[in-house]
């Protein structure tokens, strides 16, 4: 057995069973276990109305989890919430149990029950964990975590930054409004909220000095929001996208689009004094989303950075991929791919709301159906595909509607070979790719991770109105 394959045995195999703890012994990289506890808090801000929040360990975001490549992530949830939960790690490549799929990848984690996340990190880059049960609600109220993966060489900086975007919906009376689920919300753009924090403040300045170089990590942790992101003024570089180092280091230059689910890693030069905003355009208007106050004598401008080499990832062999394409209908303002719903569901679906049950209506529909469960059953009949392991797949999103998807894969990351049926050069690695209205795009991937794995679009409201679908690779 390869070392990598037993990490992912022993991480796999045991958590499930075993109580925490239990099963660690073997594993010498592994970091110290610890718990993150789930609970309702409290997000105070300055000059603003205490906010009732649920959060990991007290605090919005959750704590920066910060591990080395090759590390095993050990980690217990406590579910202190009033719901049950489950934590995704997105981005991650990890085995099929950890994955933090209800009823697909393991069960709900009950109010007052824990559940042992175990599992190695093969890659470097910046990923993020969040629920993946109720999310609309949850992420929403708060939960939500950067984790961070350090490579053993990474380009030289003087500070590494985590900034995680968000926007939260307040009341009249500046509490979060509870109307999740609701169906503008669903067949529109999403949950968008008034407020716009990053590591949840709306007033973030972050002091350097000038000849600093700072990596500033991004996360679009929002339900639904996309950001048009710019900083002018300071020489910045794109070095990685969701977690994946670019080939080159792209200079930043305008807006870059950075939708749900998403993250980008930038180096930053402080070469000279001032304050530096960086702005979200996206929409109508440009809003301040944090700053950097510069001080000291000017530097000169310094030669962009390296991004880090990785372990590259299995190359899609195109001439032998199953083919599979994934037409995405629905939605407000088209009349097409809208789901069929039988009377006896929609009765059914009353009853369930009548009885308080938090979920969406059908709005939207991939290859024509809308997936409002992904319980394991549901899967086994309705598999998108199935894939022998090893096998690539090329996958053909077509956006068949009048709104912006960020389409999100599990348990792998793809190459973006073409938009629009023009070819991308760097044919980046993702593991969520922004779709515009009526965008066609073209991405492929090495179906090497044995499991259930989702694909689903990040507006949460989107993907609970049936923009999610399950595919199997079988091990
Ligand atoms: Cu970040 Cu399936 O999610
Ligand atoms: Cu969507």
């Amino acid at each position: 057995m390869k070392r990598r394959d037993l990490l992912q045995a022993l991480a796999c195999a045991p958590a499930l069973a075993a109580p925490p703890g239990a099963a660690a012994s073997a594993v010498t990289a592994a970091t110290a276990p610890r718990t993150l506890g789930a609970a309702p808090a409290t997000l105070a801000a300055a000059g603003q109305a205490a906010l009732p929040v649920w959060a990991y360990e007290g605090a919005v975001p959750g704590p920066v989890l910060r591990l080395r490549r090759g590390e095993v992530l050990d980690l217990t949830l406590h579910n202190q919430l009033p719901d049950a939960t489950t934590i995704h790690w997105h981005g991650i490549r990890l085995p099929n149990a950890m994955d933090g799929v209800p009823g697909l990848t393991q069960a709900p984690v009950a109010p007052g029950g824990r559940f042992h996340y175990r599992f190695a990190l093969p890659d470097a880059g910046t990923y993020w964990y969040h629920p993946h049960l109720g999310t609309p609600e949850q992420v929403e109220r708060g939960l939500a975590g950067a984790l961070i993966v350090e490579d053993d060489a990474p380009p030289p900086v003087d500070l590494d930054l985590v900034w995680l975007l968000d926007d939260w919906r307040l009341d009249a009376q500046g509490r979060l409004a509870e109307n999740f689920y609701n169906f503008h919300d669903v067949a529109h753009a999403g949950r968008l909220g008034q407020r716009l924090t990053v590591n949840g403040r709306t007033d973030l300045v972050q002091a350097l000095q000038t000849g600093q170089r700072v990596r500033l990590r991004l996360i679009n942790a929002a339900n639904a929001r996309i950001f048009a992101l710019s900083l002018e003024g300071l020489s910045a570089w794109l070095i990685a996208r969701d977690g994946m180092p670019a080939a080159t280091a792209v200079p930043w230059e305008g807006e870059l689009l950075l939708g749900p689910g998403m993250r980008t890693d930038f180096i930053v030069d402080a070469t000279r004094a001032g304050r530096f905003e960086l702005r979200d355009s996206f929409g109508r208007g440009q809003r301040s989303l944090a700053a950097f106050e510069v001080r000291g004598q000017d530097e000169p401008a310094r030669a962009p950075p390296q991004p880090a080499a990785h372990a590259p990832l299995p190359e899609p062999a195109l001439a032998d991929a199953l083919v599979h394409r994934l037409v995405i209908g629905g939605g407000a303002m088209s009349r097409e791919g809208w789901p069929q719903e039988s009377a006896a569901e929609r009765e059914a679906r009353r009853q369930r709301q009548l009885a308080g049950a938090r979920e969406a209506a059908p709005a939207w529909t991939l290859n024509g159906r809308a997936h409002l469960s992904h319980e394991r059953e549901h899967a086994a009949h309705a598999a998108e595909f199935r894939v022998p392991q090893g096998r690539s797949v090329h996958l053909n999103f077509e956006n068949n509607t009048a709104w912006w998807h960020p389409m999100h894969l599990h348990g792998h990351h793809f190459r973006v070979l073409s938009r629009n049926g023009t070819p991308l050069a760097e044919r980046p690695w993702r593991d969520t790719v922004l779709l515009a209205p009526r965008d066609r795009v073209e991405v492929a991937f090495v179906a090497d991770n044995p499991g259930w794995w989702l694909i689903h679009c990040h507006v949460l409201e989107h993907h609970a109105g049936g923009m999610g679908t399950v595919f199997e690779v079988q091990g």
